[in-house]
């Protein structure tokens, strides 16, 4: 059954159950969907295709309200294969389609599937009327790719918004906000969020800024639930990540060979709880994708790490997510290190760098040793755990 959720408005989203990973790295417990949608009427247009694999569900989708024939465009916001893979089989079919993108689109669509005609491009801020529907474009480069764009229809107040405003997880029932299954959907909004958009986050904030000038009712992404009722709490949580401002909390990251490094994390971790804080969580890295860190990581304004020194660096884990944080640049957390070694050590080293090179606030000495952890290295990192969950510009005044 396809749904009409407004006038001429069909949603043709494809729920993937089955892909394990989101390009190839990103786990999907809860699935994925791609977004795509038909406006129907005097011209036939297709807002975003879904990946290759989706297609044939996708085109049966279709044939349910028109005959794939009868389709006129398809507006190419991304060119993404988890939108574009469709776009080759769908040619095959109705060769006279017209796809409508930037400049960008028409040379990716050259390289990526040979496609050298039936482009229509679209300048920033341009509005088409095409027979009984009014489209506006306006690329937003680099979120995700040189050639994103999202397509705004002025009537409805509705923005496709494509990768913008995406998330992970399968659509359970619901396909608005107020109706998906709360259990995951805000994680899975800041998961997507910061392992897609972490990295650009100043062409995101360039985006949101062009958008908020438009007058948005529903949100239509091209991943996870459509929004309505609650886009200006969506476009301020968007704001609030892309400026990585993070609630008051910690994070508390660690990782351990032998149980030494553990053995200090239980004491940071009684010193935040003997603060008072209530929003802290503790992540053993070695079992934990670093996926979920991550967006842990960009939740809350706290942030402490532990690490054993593992061939004079970090242990492995925890090094992929150092490196995953600074590809992400993190900027704001107020951050603290703590770690075991057993001689000359390094990973307290390497996590001062990164902290240095991303202008973390380290409000506290590193706790390093070697061996057991003495009884003053243990109070050391009770009150470590104890400055962090009282620092001013994580508690506020
Ligand atoms: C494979 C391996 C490599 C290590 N490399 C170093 C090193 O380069 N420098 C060092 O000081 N200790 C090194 N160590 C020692 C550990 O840092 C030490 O055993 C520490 O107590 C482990 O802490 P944990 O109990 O939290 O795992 C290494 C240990 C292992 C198992
Ligand atoms: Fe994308
Ligand atoms: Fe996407």
């Amino acid at each position: 059954m396809v749904e009409e959720i407004q006038s001429k408005l069909f949603y043709l989203g494809i729920n993937d159950r089955q892909s394990d990973f989101f390009e190839g790295q990103w786990p999907l417990p809860h699935g994925i969907s791609y977004n795509s949608y038909l406006l129907s009427g005097e011209k036939n247009i297709l807002i975003d295709g879904v990946a290759r694999s989706a297609t044939e569900e996708w085109l049966q989708k279709i044939e349910q309200i028109i005959p794939i024939q009868e389709l006129d465009y398809l507006v190419v916001n991304h060119l993404e294969p988890d939108h574009s893979g469709s776009i080759p089989v769908l040619r095959r079919i109705n060769p006279e389609i017209q796809l409508i993108g930037t400049d960008k689109t028409a040379e990716m669509l050259k390289k990526f599937y040979s496609i050298n005609s039936g482009v229509k491009l679209v300048k920033s801020g341009q509005t088409l009327q095409i027979g009984d529907h009014k489209l506006s474009f306006y690329p937003v480069p680099f979120v995700h790719w040189p050639e994103s764009m999202v397509t705004y229809c002025p009537e409805r107040k509705l923005l496709f918004s494509n990768d913008i405003f995406g998330s992970y997880g399968s659509l359970e029932g619901g396909l608005f906000n107020r109706e998906t299954a709360l259990r995951h959907r805000d994680s899975e909004l800041l998961r997507y969020f910061s392992n897609i958009i972490g990295s650009l986050t100043t062409p995101a904030l360039k985006a949101l800024e062009k958008l908020s000038k438009l007058e948005i009712k529903t949100v239509a992404p091209s991943h996870g639930p459509l929004w309505k009722e609650d886009t200006e709490q969506l476009f301020k949580l968007y704001k609030e990540w892309c400026t990585m401002q993070g609630r008051p909390g910690i994070t508390l990251i660690y990782g351990t060979m032998y149980g030494y490094t553990e053995q200090l994390m239980e004491q940071v971790a009684r010193g935040i709880a003997s603060a008072g804080l209530k929003d802290f969580t503790v992540i053993d890295i070695a079992r934990t994708h670093p996926s979920f860190a991550l967006a842990e990581a960009w939740r809350r304004r706290g942030l402490i790490i532990g690490s054993p020194t593992y061939g004079n660096g970090l242990f492995p884990p925890a090094q992929n997510l150092l490196e995953m944080l600074l590809n992400k640049g993190l900027e704001n957390p107020v951050a603290a290190f703590f770690g075991c070694h057993g001689w000359s050590g390094g990973a307290i080293n390497k996590l001062c760098k990164a902290a240095d090179k991303l202008d973390w606030e380290q409000p506290v000495t590193p706790v390093k040793f070697s061996g057991e952890p003495s009884s003053d290295e243990l109070k050391k990192a009770f009150s470590m755990g104890q400055t962090v969950a009282t620092n001013r510009s994580l508690i506020g005044g």
